[in-house]
Order: structure tokens, then sequence, then C-alpha cells
């Protein structure tokens, strides 16, 4: 059966999406912070490997594919902060240590997966990398302002992605760009009108679709691409 590398496993969309996976027969690679205090997780049952994964750690990255040694058909970098609330994210609030946080955990550690995993990505059957982004990335459709932490990181991690889709594609590896939706998770909130299971199928239906001729673009899990 396939394998799946996970960060953020423990809870949210990444523990939805290692849910989903192991339903399939998937082996999953689920990384997390903290795996002792990863309840939900650990009480998974199926092909389930747990990996302490802090995305805030340079040398995380390389440790985690040393400890998963073996070809992974699809990397999916999943973790991510808001990286302030609300108020720090406004136009004259923003803390120097809160951006360049956000900015280490959600678009530098996923490009030091990459460079980590190509070549266990390079040796699989399905050889994909998925990102998971946001529409906050999204430059052109920021009609609301604000989000000085959050939409900057995520912006970083589409540059980053549409750089792998180029790079990578010699090497049969094929990168999707992704929006959940908005999605009830601690960071989502409980009024997202989307449900983790909901958003779970639209990414996976997507992940499967996923081909050198579709890599380096930004998707909507509903299947609508997204502008830059
Ligand atoms: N929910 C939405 O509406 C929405 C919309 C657009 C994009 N997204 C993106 O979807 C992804 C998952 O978000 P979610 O909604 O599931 O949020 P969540 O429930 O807050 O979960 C975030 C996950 O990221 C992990 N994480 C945070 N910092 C980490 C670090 N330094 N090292 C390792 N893991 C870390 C958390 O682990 P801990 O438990 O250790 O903190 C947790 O597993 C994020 O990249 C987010 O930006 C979500």
């Amino acid at each position: 059966m396939p394998v799946i590398v996970i960060t953020g496993a423990n809870r949210g969309l990444g523990l939805a999406h290692t849910h989903r996976y192991l339903e399939r027969g998937w082996t999953v690679h689920a990384a997390c912070r903290d795996p002792e205090a990863a309840d939900a997780l650990n009480a998974l049952g199926g092909d389930l490997f747990i990996h302490r994964y802090d995305a805030a750690d340079p040398a995380a990255p390389a440790d985690l594919a040393d400890a998963v040694g073996q070809p992974v058909d699809v990397l999916f970098a999943n973790a991510g902060v808001m990286g302030a609330e609300r108020g720090r994210q406004a136009f004259g609030q923003v803390s120097p240590d809160d951006w360049m946080n956000a900015l280490r955990v959600n678009a530098l550690a996923p490009l030091l997966l990459a460079q980590a995993f190509a070549d266990l990505v390079a040796q699989s059957h399905e050889k994909k990398i998925v990102l998971q982004s946001s529409r906050m990335g999204s430059i052109a459709d920021n009609d609301s302002g604000s989000g000085y932490v959050y939409r900057p990181s995520k912006a970083a991690l589409n540059a980053i992605g549409k750089s792998l889709s180029i790079d990578l594609k010699d090497r049969g590896i094929s990168v999707a760009i992704m929006h959940p939706g908005w999605v009830q998770t601690d960071m989502g909130g409980s009024s997202a009108p989307l449900s983790t299971d909901e958003a779970v199928t639209g990414q996976q239906k997507l992940i499967d679709a996923l081909s050198l001729e579709t890599s380096g673009s930004f998707w909507h899990q509903s299947g609508e691409l997204l502008p830059w």
C-alpha cells in the first residue's frame, strides 16, 4: 500500500487526514510535536508510525526523513500556525518574533521537508508533495487587509510550492498547493462552514488526481483553482 508522511497529525486537519488514510489502508508516518500527549492519534488503528517533529526546529525535517527511511508516495506538509491572535495580526501591532516564527513554521519548514524527502518521494510510486497553504496567502484574493503575520507566511509557501513544482518535475515529482476551505478546527473555529471530514474528502480527491500535468497549481479543496 502507499506511504504518506503528514505533519501536524495530532489534531485538526492533520489528524483527520491521518484517520482517513489509515482507513484507506495506507501506511501513515504521522509527525507531531508531542507524541506522548497525542491521545487521539495514538488511539487510531492501522499501519501507523508516530514521530516527534517540531517545525520550528530547522534540523527536524532531516531527522524525520531519517526516521521514516522508506519511499514516500505523498509528503504532506500540513502543520501550520496563525502565528498571532487577530489583534496582533493588525497594522501597527506586529511582533517581529511572531512574524519570524510564522515564516519558520509555515514556509521554511515545508521547504526543508521537501529538500529532506525529495529522494524518498522520487523512489516511490506516486511521487507527490502536498503543501497545506491558505487562500489567506493569495495576494489577488486579499480584499480585507490585515493578517500581517499569517498572510505573508502562506504567500511565501505558495512561492516555494511553485518553484518545487518546476525544480522537481524532472524527477517525476508533482506538487499541490492547497487551501482546505474554512474548516472547523482549533484554527478555523466552530463557526467555520466545513467539517474536517468534508475538507479531507475534497483534498484527498485532489491529491489522488494530482499529476505532473496539474502540478504547481493552487487549489481550493472544492477543486476550484485559486489566484496567486
Ligand atoms: N482550519 C482552517 O480553516 C484552515 C484554513 C486554511 C488553511 N489551514 C491550514 O491547515 C493546516 C492545519 O490547520 P488546522 O486547521 O488543522 O489547525 P489546528 O487544529 O490549529 O492544527 C495545527 C496543527 O499544526 C501543528 N503545529 C503547529 N506548530 C507546529 C510546530 N512548530 N511543529 C509541529 N507541528 C506544529 C499543531 O500541533 P500542536 O498541537 O503541537 O500545536 C497541530 O497539529 C495549517 O497549515 C493551516 O494554516 C487551515
